[in-house]
């Protein structure tokens, strides 16, 4: 339901997601379709360059979903020129995130040892660190779940210190920023991002690999198309150009994929970035709102900020202390018509695709046990959620008694 919507009637129905497009992403996909070119061209090119400098890095390289933007990242460190990843080397990762934070990491026979993620802010507890490395470490990967920054500068720091590359999965949480105003996903040797509808902007699907390294640039753009070298310049550090245009035309270099992008999304996500400070605005409002009710309240465990979080959405975690009837207090947001979900994907070793990796459990994963058993989240927008967020915490606090 767009906002517009909701003005005709006095039911309040909160969703989930909610579309974010307005006449400029319409007008953008025309002029798509007026220059004729469908496939991955100069608006894509474009997106790419303004979305890198937004961050501040230097290279972009978009392709067709976050979770193509995880592969790409991956498999690029398995090609790297010095210290390559190799199989049956070792990641750490937390235990919630989405499940194609992980695939990739099984695909390319990486074992994986899974830590705790602190109550409060559902992100990695790196006071675990220490304890999940070995010998055979050579990765880490940092997620800010939901808008909320992970502890990334003792990520990034702890990665620098045992020599370990760092995928910084930022595909929920665009916009954020640590502490020191740094923003989230720029700490990492690649950093991911995914505009799927309901993210903070959307190609509806579409994804996007941020470095600063420029061998990985190149290998992300191989490995996106075919592992050609069609979009690398003349002499890169992993291929020269050949004089004969004839083979250069199909010249394969890595096993790569086919995970581009329309031209459609690059033209969309330029008028989505130019929205997204106006989003991000809007988007801490409704947080600042979700605070104010829920914060007080032992009966939830709501976020505790780390730096400004560009708030995906609202976990919360019902008090197990409170000993609270999770399944009628879900059924009382079913019933009011209220959208939720499981944090992310929930604790990733509970889901059945675990019997198919290699996978260490680093300690215990009671917190990350709790968010699974305890926790949901409700959705944000970009326009004014008040009405919405006051009936949820109606509707909870009720179910509650
Ligand atoms: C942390 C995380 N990584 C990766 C993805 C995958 O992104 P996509 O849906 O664009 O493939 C998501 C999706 O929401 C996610 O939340």
């Amino acid at each position: 339901m767009l906002d517009t919507d909701r003005k005709d009637t006095n039911e309040v129905r909160y969703e989930l997601a909610a579309s974010t497009w307005g006449p400029e992403e319409i007008a953008a996909i025309h002029r798509v379709i007026e220059g004729n070119r469908f496939t991955m061209g100069a608006e894509v090119a474009a997106f790419e360059t303004e979305y890198a400098a937004w961050h501040g890095l230097k290279y972009g390289v978009m392709v067709n979903s976050g979770s193509s933007a995880n592969l790409v990242a991956v498999a690029s460190l398995f090609y790297k020129k010095d210290r390559p990843l190799q199989r049956g080397d070792e990641a750490i990762a937390p235990a919630i995130s989405w499940s194609t934070t992980y695939h990739p990491l099984q695909q390319y026979g990486l074992k994986l040892r899974f830590v705790d993620v602190e109550l409060d802010t559902i992100n990695m507890d790196v006071a675990q660190l220490e304890r999940a490395l070995t010998p055979r470490t050579r990765l880490i990967v940092a997620v800010s779940i939901l808008g909320n920054p992970a502890r990334l500068d003792a990520i990034r720091a702890f990665a620098d210190r045992h020599d370990l590359y760092l995928l910084e999965d930022n595909c929920e949480s665009l916009g954020a920023e640590l502490p020191d105003g740094r923003k989230a996903g720029t700490f990492g040797d690649f950093n991911t991002s995914s505009f799927f509808f309901s993210h903070h902007i959307a190609t509806m699907e579409g994804g996007m690999i941020l470095t600063d390294d420029e061998e990985l640039c190149h290998l992300a753009r191989s490995i996106r198309a075919h592992g050609w070298t069609r979009e690398l310049p003349p002499g890169t550090r992993i291929a020269d150009r050949r004089e004969d245009e004839f083979y250069e035309a199909y010249r394969f270099i890595l096993p790569g994929y086919n995970l581009r992008p329309l031209e459609m999304s690059g033209a969309i996500g330029r008028e989505q970035l130019k929205k997204l400070p106006e989003f991000l605005r809007a988007r801490r409002r409704n947080l600042a709102r979700f605070q104010t009710l829920f914060g007080g309240d032992d009966r939830f465990i709501i976020p505790r900020e780390n730096g400004k979080s560009s708030s995906f959405s609202f976990p919360i975690v019902l008090n197990p202390k409170r000993q609270p009837d999770r399944r009628r207090i879900l059924g009382a947001l079913r019933d009011a018509d209220i959208g939720f979900r499981i944090v992310t994907g929930g604790c990733f070793p509970r889901h059945d695709a675990i019997r198919h990796f290699d996978h260490e459990i680093v300690g215990t994963l009671k917190n990350a046990n709790t968010v699974h058993d305890f926790g949901f989240f409700l959705g944000n927008h970009p326009f004014d959620l008040s009405r919405e967020i006051e009936l949820a915490y109606a509707t909870l606090d009720r179910a509650f008694r």
